[in-house]
């Protein structure tokens, strides 16, 4: 029986931001063909991937545990002449390539956030090897930003199960602030043409996706065209639109915005589009125009507040969550406490939070005047803490309101369903399973810092 029929195991392992969920899926779907189905336990895995996140620190510090834990299943399976192949994928696997391969020499494949749908043709590449060489040799890196999009040689979304689903419509960054290693490892801003995006939103659709939240780095920098019409650029608020006329599709969302692209038509579409949701998810990172400055932002505290203004001003009931990062190389307690002023100003429904992490290669990371771990963690407390009182209160003010729901899946405790509200709220309550994929409305009952409760409103008959 030729190898390619063989039913094999495949373990993935996703750290980082939604857009490595979406590309762990597009992995899983690209080695479909090949015979691989999916596995949660790592030691019956023929291929092992770990998609990795660089952002911070910590994040990208975890890969070396895990891949030590990983070696000790491959070298189990050695014992029963049973192979495994060791991928890293996504951005530390970009950033750190050459290192992972030395410090890590059992790893196989290296293979960046825009080349792995030459993963096939690697695999092929490493079956040769090990048939030749008895042995698979030194690990492969495919870290290259390919002239080709990715996207074009990836297969059809297949393994489509829920309700709700991801849709990476940009990719990339040219923004360079001054801290982040995102445009180093996804490299240039890139924008998928109108109709892939559209055909991909069909299929999920019709495979009982009912809410899509559409994904870029700077996904309101969208600028895609439809290939007919190639001098037209859309914007993310033109798309919005265009996707709303899919029937079934009941909600849209967006993640991540960047102030400085926020234009006119995203305004607009949050004013009279009734799917998308009144949420918007806007990084700011410091409330001090010399700290924003420092992190080439672009843009000042003003200007934000401004935004919020007319976002608020089209659509009264939008939600804001938002990152912070506290600790930027030279941050005195002015700037904090500005930051502080800020998050008063704006009132947050939700955020994101994190200490100031250097990151090799960045401008931030060669400053001299780094800001100490002790203070770092004490303004990290501070920050959460008006951050989560506004969680808290803002969940508490739907109190007694009546809401859409989306129900997703069974609750924690039998009977019971969890959705999320408009506001992307966790909401549980007392529902049938066939309301698992229906907007319902619920009146809320309770409110903790991290989900609501409440109750099916029961659907008044309307007399024609
Ligand atoms: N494209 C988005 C964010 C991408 S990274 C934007 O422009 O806002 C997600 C978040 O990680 C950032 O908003 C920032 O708050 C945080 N982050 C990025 N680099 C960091 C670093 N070096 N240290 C600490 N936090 C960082
Ligand atoms: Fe990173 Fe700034 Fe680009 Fe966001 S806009 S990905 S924080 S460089
Ligand atoms: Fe991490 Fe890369 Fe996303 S660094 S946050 S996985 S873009």
């Amino acid at each position: 029986m030729p190898a390619i029929n063989k039913q094999k195991k495949l373990y993935i392992k996703t750290y980082g931001c939604q857009m490595n969920v979406y590309d762990s899926e597009r992995m899983a779907d690209l080695l479909k063909p090949l015979g691989f189905i999916i596995t949660e336990s790592p030691e019956e895995a023929d291929m092992v991937i770990l998609n990795t996140c660089h952002i911070r620190e910590k994040a990208s510090e975890k890969v070396y545990s895990e891949l030590g834990r990983i070696r000790e299943y491959k070298e189990e399976r050695k014992l029963k002449n049973q192979n495994m192949v060791i991928a890293v994928a996504g951005c530390t696997a970009q950033a750190e390539g050459e290192e992972i391969l030395k410090r890590a020499n059992y790893v196989d494949v290296i293979v960046g956030p825009q080349s792995y749908h030459r993963l096939p043709q690697i695999l092929a590449e490493i079956e040769r090897k090990t048939s030749q060489e008895k042995g698979a040799g030194r690990g492969i890196l495919e870290i290259d930003f390919p002239l080709e999009s990715k996207f074009d040689f990836l297969p059809e979304v297949t393994d489509i199960e829920g309700v709700t689903s991801f849709l990476s419509i940009q990719e990339g960054c040219d923004k360079f602030c001054h801290f982040c290693v995102v445009p180093y490892t996804r490299g240039a801003e890139y924008s998928r043409p109108v109709e892939d995006i559209f055909e991909e939103a069909c299929r999920l659709v019709g495979k009982g996706i009912r809410e899509i939240t559409l994904l870029g780095q700077n996904v309101n920098a969208y600028h895609g065209t439809f290939s007919n019409s190639p001098e037209e650029g859309w914007s993310l608020g033109k798309l919005i639109r265009y996707l709303s006329n899919i029937p079934e599709l009941q909600r849209i969302r967006y993640v991540t915005s960047h102030p400085v692209d926020v234009n006119q038509d995203q305004i607009n579409a949050h004013q009279d589009i009734e799917k998308l949701m009144p949420y918007l998810h806007l990084p700011i990172q410091s409330g001090s125009d010399r700290i924003l400055k420092l992190m080439n932002r672009k843009h000042t505290a003003a200007y934000y507040l401004e935004i919020i203004e007319k976002l608020r001003s089209a659509r009264p009931d939008i939600a804001f969550s938002s990152d912070f990062i506290v600790g930027y190389p030279g941050e005195t307690d002015k700037d904090f406490e500005d930051t502080l002023k800020l998050i008063e100003n704006v009132n947050f429904a939700s955020a994101f939070s994190f200490k100031y992490s250097p990151r090799p290669g960045t401008p931030a990371s060669m400053l001299d005047d780094q800001v100490s771990e002790e203070v770092k963690t004490e303004r990290l407390t501070r920050l959460q803490e008006l951050l989560f009182k506004q969680q808290l209160a803002f969940n508490q003010s739907l109190v007694g309101k009546r809401i859409s729901v989306l129900f997703e899946k069974t609750g924690r405790h039998p009977g019971q369903l969890m959705g999320r509200s408009p506001y992307l709220q966790s909401v549980y309550a007392e529902a049938s399973t066939r309301l698992i994929g229906q907007c319902v409305d619920i009146v809320i009952t309770k409110a903790s810092q991290n989900s609501l409760t409440g109750t099916i409103v029961i659907q008044e008959k309307i007399a024609v």
